[in-house]
């Protein structure tokens, strides 16, 4: 398939790409567009026939839903038997922007948007580019993140095109995401609404609006648990190389473990702040390396911020596959804020091997040490 690639430039030339865009969607083809969070992949949310090309572009799981994104607070009514108040005073709060409502689902919502389940989760996204789109549909677009399944999800429109070119029928490009992680998913179908999936509206904004909030337990990575957002059971995000996440005190070690692991003569990605990627850069001056050892140090800034770090992080994750170091060495955050969706994104990334400090020596929660730690 032919993919056309339309860049949005925010004058009257949008007219006409989202018209184009709308008609392919019309015509039950999917289009990859911007929202504020990460690039969807977007196809009419009422035709099964549509939605099923989704699945095939991204290689995802049948029983994983999608969400259904809208342009406007009343078009949420067709699509549930009912809203309860928590759900009200959600979209009430934070509608449009980066939340994500499960609720139940009324019978128009197919069983391929749903995955079977009585639910559905929808979404009124506040990037102009994506309203636009939408309202120009007339119909709610489902759109799950435009990756390929199993990668992080795209930030850029080149990113985009990376995964799905050739394989839906166009791109638009509507510049970088600014928020750069996945939106909030809150099931407000329980009595205390459950956070699925943190994201930009967090933990601590979602207390303010309801006072009581759950987290799933399953997002710690805990095995006996069992996710109940069915994507968040799936290994994401993860580059191809060995990534291991340094958490809390653990991440002091970060430079000890990269000098070593550069005196075996690996190449060692670090994912770390501005301000660790100064103190490593001096470190390494300090050491007198040879110049093809600093050379083997490839080091991912994300900045200053936890904002910062949300924006750029699966950017970052991407840019790993292409320079492909033997290992990853990433620098854990505070969970507080947007910090709390970073690190569940970032222990995935990581599969999970997360090294820890316990009785002042280094260990990693599951399983055993690399040789290079320790040294
Ligand atoms: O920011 C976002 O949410 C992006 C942009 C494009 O809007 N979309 C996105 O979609 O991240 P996706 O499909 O990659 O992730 C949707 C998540 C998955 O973990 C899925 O299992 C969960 O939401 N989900 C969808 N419907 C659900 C339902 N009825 N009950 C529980 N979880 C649901
Ligand atoms: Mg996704």
């Amino acid at each position: 398939m032919q993919t056309c690639y339309w860049k949005l430039q925010n004058n009257e030339q949008d007219a006409e790409v989202m018209s184009k865009a709308a008609a392919f969607i019309q015509a039950g083809e999917v289009v990859a567009f911007p929202t504020e969070t990460v690039y969807g992949l977007g196809a009419n949310g009422l035709n099964s026939e549509a939605v099923a090309k989704i699945f095939a572009a991204k290689g995802r799981p049948n029983d994983n839903p999608l969400i259904l994104h809208i342009a406007d607070v009343k078009d949420v009514e067709p699509l549930t038997t009912g809203l309860n108040e928590n759900a009200k005073a959600l979209m009430e709060a934070f509608w449009p922007g980066p939340l994500t409502l499960v609720i139940n689902k009324s019978a128009i919502v197919p069983d391929a948007v749903s995955a079977g389940l009585s639910t559905v989760a929808v979404r009124y996204p506040s990037n102009k580019f994506a309203q636009q789109l939408i309202k120009a549909c007339g119909c709610p677009v489902a759109a799950p993140s435009a990756n390929i399944s199993g990668r992080p999800s795209p930030t850029n429109a080149q990113d985009v095109w990376e995964d799905m070119h050739g394989k839906v029928a166009a791109v638009l490009d509507g510049g970088n995401c600014g928020i750069g992680l996945e939106s909030t998913v809150v099931d407000t179908t329980e009595p205390v609404p459950v956070i699925l999936r943190p994201g930009g509206i967090t933990y601590e904004m979602l207390m303010e609006v309801l006072g009581e909030v759950e987290i799933d337990p399953a997002l710690q990575g805990d095995a006996n648990y069992k996710p109940k957002a069915p994507g968040m059971k799936y290994r994401h995000y993860a580059p191809k190389s060995a990534m291991y996440l340094l958490e809390s005190e653990g991440a002091k070690l970060l430079p000890k473990f990269a000098g070593n692991a550069l005196a075996e003569g690996k190449r060692v990605g670090v994912l770390c702040s501005k301000e660790t990627a100064e103190a490593l850069r001096a470190d390494c001056k300090g050491l007198n390396l040879p110049a093809e050892a600093s050379e083997k140090l490839l080091i991912s800034s994300w900045g200053e911020s936890l904002e910062e770090l949300a924006a750029n992080l699966f950017y970052l994750l991407r840019d790993f596959d292409r320079t492909m170091p033997d290992v990853i060495l990433a620098e854990g955050v505070s969970e507080s804020g947007i910090g709390l969706a970073v690190m569940n994104r970032m222990r995935k990334a990581a599969g999970y091997q997360i090294v820890i400090v316990v009785d002042g020596e280094p260990s990693l929660k599951i399983g055993e040490l690399p040789l290079f730690m320790l040294k």
